[in-house]
């Protein structure tokens, strides 16, 4: 088995502590599994940024760049305008390492209760557009203040890169129920959600086992909390994508358990694997984090780099330890985060015969 290299960005607040935990759990499976995970880890984040004035160093992307993953805990403390962890960080990885899938499933998990009365199981998966859309650098600022003072952000939406969000979102429902919602705003949004609107029905006409509806992203935000059973894969512009994923999150649990992946799914570079949950700094070292949204993170890593039993290993332990009510505060339990990924680690060693006999056969 080849050694693949893995760059860790812990980054900050939580970052700091669900990251070991994952990377335990993540090593335990490496030697069940005869896996050779190679970890560098680099302390970028927030304190470097006070010590050089940059979230990385200036070859930070030629670092990473020779990595087969990049496994990400959450950047952002209060005392740093969010904008420079973000700008300076996620979104150049994201972009010129053309990470243009951002994958969330959303998915019922055993022993957490959802805040929803209707307790009917949900496994849906957003495909959010990672790389234009709204989160645009286009725009600026002007009569700074003064009475008239102005800003302007524009949206970037292009053929190309909506396309192929819609490609993969179209592939990916029809290897599951073969439902696909498309979250848009054409009545309001008139240039650029028209033009979505137009890409997606141009691009799902190529996939005749995919049945499409197209949903206001009001409406559809209402529905994913009243009826979040009815969906299969949401695809979703870079900021409806977000806001989706930790309103779906939430109703599922918390956030503090939602993964996420950020793909180049054709490989090119690397993918990127982080929690959706931020740094959290009010429940930040007290030992309470959730690690599950970071442990699952890092099955995903583990499925897109050709591991998919051990992937699967990974989320039968830690749906076991959440099955036995070992959980944290967030998901009404009494647990730390080292109890959590102690169960979660000795569900590993439990499974073992069910899932490295299979990988072996
Ligand atoms: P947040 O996700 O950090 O926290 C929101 C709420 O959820 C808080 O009450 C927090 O305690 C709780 N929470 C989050 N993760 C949890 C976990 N694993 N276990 C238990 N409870 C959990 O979002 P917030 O407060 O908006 O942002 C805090 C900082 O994180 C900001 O600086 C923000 O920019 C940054 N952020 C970074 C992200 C990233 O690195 N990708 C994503 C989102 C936010
Ligand atoms: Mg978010």
């Amino acid at each position: 088995m080849s050694r693949q290299r893995i760059a860790v960005i812990a980054g900050d607040g939580i970052g700091l502590e669900v990251m070991p935990a994952a990377i335990e759990c993540l090593d335990d499976l490496g030697a069940l599994h005869g896996l050779s995970l190679d970890w560098n880890h680099l302390e970028w984040g927030s304190d470097y940024y006070r010590a050089h004035g940059r979230m990385m160093p200036v070859d930070g992307l030629d670092v990473l760049a020779k990595h087969d993953a990049i496994f990400l805990g959450a950047v952002g403390v209060p005392d740093i305008p969010d904008v420079e962890t973000l700008w300076g960080l996620l979104i150049p990885i994201r972009r010129s390492f053309e990470q243009y899938i951002n994958l969330r499933p959303v998915k019922t998990l055993p022993g957490v209760r959802s805040i929803l009365r209707d307790e009917r199981p949900i496994d849906l998966v957003i495909v959010r557009e990672n790389n234009e859309g709204e989160y645009s650098e286009i725009g600026g600022r002007m009569y700074r203040g003064l009475a008239q003072e102005s800003a302007i952000q524009e949206s970037v939406f292009t053929r190309h890169g909506v396309a192929r969000a819609v490609r993969f979102a179209a592939e990916l429902a029809s290897r599951r129920r073969g439902q696909l919602t498309s979250a848009t705003k054409s009545n309001g949004i008139v240039h650029t959600m028209p033009f979505w609107d137009e890409i997606v029905r141009e691009t799902v006409a190529g996939y005749p086992d995919v049945t499409l509806r197209s949903e206001l992203i009001d409406a559809l935000s209402a529905n994913l909390v009243l009826h979040p059973w009815n969906y299969d894969v949401i695809v979703a512009s870079n900021l409806f994508g977000d806001i989706l994923s930790d309103l779906a999150g939430a109703v599922t649990g918390s956030i503090g358990s939602a993964p996420s992946a950020n793909l180049n799914p054709e490989g090119k570079h690397p993918s990127m694997f982080e929690p959706v949950h931020g740094s959290a700094p009010d429940i930040a070292g007290h030992g309470v984090a959730n690690p599950v949204g970071q442990i699952w993170s890092g099955a995903m890593m583990l499925e897109a780099l050709g591991h998919p039993q051990a992937a699967a290993h990974l989320v039968a332990a830690f749906e076991a330890a959440l099955g036995a009510g070992v959980c944290t505060r967030d998901l009404g339990g009494t647990h730390s985060t080292a109890d959590v990924t102690s169960a979660v680690r000795q569900n590993i060693e439990r499974r073992a015969d069910d899932f490295v006999g299979v990988a072996k056969s």
